[in-house]
């Protein structure tokens, strides 16, 4: 149904906005006991890879380019590590939209590039990082003629913060904590509004402790302030200097929790572990919080038997270099009779 219906009287929804979908939202919220019960919790993971375009940006942009369309805007801009921009690309096809997306040359998942070519938008590749992007499509923006949809758009921050609704609908209450990947930042804040919007409503006794998780070369939360040159195999959240720096810090302050770095080794095991011991397949970036769950409860910082919800933000089938990189090995032909396949199995 999408979310725009589903959370209707949640959203700033007027006559002139057009209830436009692709059937975002309603996500799984997948438990995940081989790896929380290690850890002496109980986790779910909310996979939000199973949204139209592989991403829980889906759920932003369609309320951004609903408010986009209700302004009779025709161009929609965004800077991307490649979700923000397949998201966007795909509900300007949708919607007959023109899409600009500014991506950085070379570093952006190959699965999230073909969306946007596919998707049919403009695409302009910079020699530069997401933040030198974002800065020039702010600044683009900001003469009128392109609507602007990264997540410094508040719409964008309305819609993603639907699928905090969807948690507490689904458990019956918030967790205890919420551990989610952070680049931009603006899908914690995201959550951190959803939360507070039903816990005012009386839809949930409490607020979740907030878990933000960084790649450790690309840390500014951690680090404490801005970084130049971000670095990680987690393309998704490559970024130094995140627009959404304030409102993320005041929901921690407000919620309690933190910000931590997982180094790219262990994203990448956690990205193996959530696939062979859970069955979902999520991105790089969005192994980073379960593989922080890990580091915490090793450092003794995970409170015995929470109720933890991490959020698994991006589909692993838009990154499949990483993918196919962690192999073991080649995988060699054999010849096409049975006794070659067994003798390859054995042993
Ligand atoms: N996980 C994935 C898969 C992402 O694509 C992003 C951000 C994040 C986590 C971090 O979310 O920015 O709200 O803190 N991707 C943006 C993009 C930057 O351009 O697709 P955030």
């Amino acid at each position: 149904m999408g979310v725009l219906a589903q959370y209707a009287q949640h959203l700033a929804l007027g006559d002139n906005t057009p209830r436009i979908t692709l059937g975002e939202g309603a996500t799984p919220l997948v438990p995940a006991p081989r790896i929380g019960s290690p850890l002496g919790i109980e986790l779910y993971l909310k996979f939000e890879g199973q949204n139209p375009t592989g991403s829980f940006k889906d759920r932003g942009m369609v309320m951004a380019v609903a408010k986009a369309i209700e302004q009779r805007s025709q161009t929609i801009i965004c800077a991307s590590t490649g979700n923000t921009s397949a998201a966007a690309a795909a509900y300007a096809a949708a919607t007959g939209l023109r899409a600009v997306v500014v991506i950085p040359a070379g570093r952006i998942a190959l699965g999230k590039l073909a969306q946007a070519i596919m998707y049919g938008a403009d695409i302009v590749a910079i020699e530069g990082n997401f933040d030198a992007a974002l800065t020039i499509v702010r600044g683009l923006a900001a003469g009128g003629e392109y609507t602007l949809v990264n997540s410094i758009n508040p719409w964008r921050i309305e819609g993603q913060k639907t699928a905090a609704f969807e948690v507490v609908d689904v458990l019956g209450d918030a967790p205890d904590i919420l551990a989610i990947p952070v680049g931009n930042a603006g899908n914690i804040t995201a959550y951190a509004k959803g939360f507070r919007e039903y816990r005012a409503l009386g839809r949930s006794s409490k607020s979740p402790l907030l878990f933000g998780f960084q790649a450790a070369g690309s840390a500014p939360f951690v680090q404490g302030g801005p970084i130049d040159n971000p670095e990680t195999v987690a393309t998704a959240i490559r970024i130094g200097n995140p627009a959404n720096w304030q409102l993320a810090h005041r929901a921690v302050a407000e919620f309690g929790g933190g910000f931590f770095a997982v180094p790219d080794e262990e994203i990448l095991q956690a990205q193996r572990r959530i696939a062979r011991e859970v069955g979902l397949f999520p991105e790089p970036a969005s192994a980073a919080p379960v593989a922080g769950l890990v580091r915490l409860h090793r450092e003794g910082g995970l409170p015995r038997g929470a109720v933890v919800v991490a959020v698994l933000t991006g589909n692993g089938l838009k990154d499949p270099d990483v993918a196919s990189r962690s192999a073991e090995g080649a995988i060699v032909p054999v010849p096409a009779d049975a006794d070659a396949v067994r003798r390859a199995i054995s042993g």
